[in-house]
């Protein structure tokens, strides 16, 4: 047995007890399946090698924005897993994990000189490249290093994606990519350039695509481009094709994987290039919990709140994105309904998992999951109310290891300075 599952009425993770992991390592902390990762990675790489010839199977380049620990890119590493970065710090950590950085492409819209410099040094894949000033800087900073940056243009297709509009990425208005009309004169910039080698074209559409045909969409805009671009005399040898699958919140319909990589099959395999995709909350999102314990139980003459000791700091997706995360008891799961509002203790009513929701009857002292937090949780967890970070657990060979230590309240207040005046 893997993943989540209830053995003997309580909750288990990789067959490992919630409870003894949260006596263990204390509460709120996130926890995580190495099993439903590897099923995840396994699943997405059994498509594309069920669907794509030998010769042109995709590197998975995992987008590690969506949870950046280390043991965790090491994992997805030591699984075949390349990378995928948006920042010097993403690269230090990519490289601690142990990837080669010709593993390594780097996306982002606002790639700053230490960044891009850092990116070179290493020798990455590529760049994907978002803007004709970005493009001039890396031909810049890689002159002045001796150097020549492999890059691809991210295309905006025009085409609407992402199960939020704040995660939506590839619609003109977005800040996102170069257009199509554009995009060769950016080519033909490139290829003039000394210190840069344009390779090709990259494109994500946004997160948690739950519009599964708008890949296909995007897809179809390819062959003209790509074709256009050769005609024009440039080589292209790359085609990055993104992220953006959905997983299990709530009741979403999936992406039918052997359906998206037929798409790749059918559209991008013909136009003769590397492919390279960058799925980020698909592999590590349903495999981890935030574990957290149940403070008090407020009733009001109207509503009851279940406060739990995590919080929007900890998960700011339900007050951020409006985002649906199931909520379970990790004991006593079949006891009698109660509708609660789930909350946290930060001082805004944004603080909010849920309202309304009908769960097993729970007391102080209780530990209960925050589900399918494992993409966009942790890291994005931030100190609001000087609340220290959570502590992280990954599940692997059937042992809960710490992989990041709960921040302690000193390493919070010891980074502010005061003034001697102040003293
Ligand atoms: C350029 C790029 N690639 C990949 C991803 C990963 O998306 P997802 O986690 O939805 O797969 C993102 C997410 O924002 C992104 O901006």
């Amino acid at each position: 047995m893997s993943g989540y599952t209830e053995i003997n009425g309580a909750l288990h993770v990789d067959n490992v007890a919630l409870t003894q992991i949260a006596e263990e390592f204390g509460t709120p902390t996130y926890v995580y399946s190495s099993h439903s990762i590897k099923s995840q990675y396994d699943a997405l790489k059994g498509a594309m090698v069920k669907a794509l010839p030998a010769d042109r199977q995709p590197q998975l380049c995992y987008a590690c924005k969506a949870n950046s620990n280390v043991a965790i890119l090491s994992y997805l590493r030591s699984l075949g897993s390349s990378l995928e970065i948006v920042s010097e710090g993403e690269l230090r950590r990519g490289l601690k994990a142990g990837f080669k950085p010709e593993q390594i492409v780097s996306t982002g819209v606002g790639k700053t000189d230490s960044e891009i410099e850092a990116c070179l040094e290493a020798g990455i894949h590529q760049f994907n490249v978002e803007s004709i000033p970005e493009l001039e800087n890396i031909d810049l900073i890689a002159g002045k290093m001796g150097k020549v940056a492999p890059i691809v243009f991210r295309l905006n297709p025009n085409v609407s994606g992402g199960g939020n509009d704040k995660i939506s990425t590839g619609r003109k208005r977005d800040k996102f990519g170069i257009n199509e009309a554009s995009i060769y004169d950016a080519y033909e910039m490139a290829h003039k350039m000394e210190n840069i080698d344009p390779k090709g074209l990259s494109m994500h559409i946004g997160s948690q695509v739950c519009t599964v045909d708008s890949f296909k969409t995007a897809f179809e805009k390819l062959p003209e481009i790509v074709a256009n671009i050769r005609d024009k005399g440039f080589t292209l040898t790359r085609l990055d094709i993104g992220g953006g699958f959905p997983i299990i919140y709530n009741d979403e319909k999936l992406l039918d994987l052997d359906n998206y990589a037929q798409w790749v099959n059918d559209i991008i395999v013909p136009l003769d290039a590397e492919i390279i995709m960058e799925p980020g909350r698909y592999l590590v999102g349903n495999a981890g919990v935030l574990l957290s314990e149940v403070t008090y139980i407020k009733k009001t003459s109207d509503y009851d709140f279940l406060v739990l000791n995590s919080a929007m700091n900890d998960l700011i997706r339900p007050t951020l994105y409006d985002a649906y995360h199931g909520i379970e008891p990790v004991e006593n799961r079949d006891a009698a309904m109660t509708t609660y509002d789930v909350v946290g203790p930060i001082c805004e009513t944004g603080d909010t998992f849920t309202r309304g929701r009908e769960l097993p009857t729970m007391k102080r002292g209780d530990f209960a999951v925050i589900k399918s937090a494992g993409a966009y949780g942790y890291c994005m967890a931030s100190n609001y109310n000087t609340r220290g970070l959570p502590a992280e657990v990954l599940v692997l060979d059937g042992k809960a290891h710490l992989i990041s230590k709960r921040q302690t309240l000193d390493e919070i207040i010891d980074t502010d300075i005061v003034p001697d005046t102040l003293k």
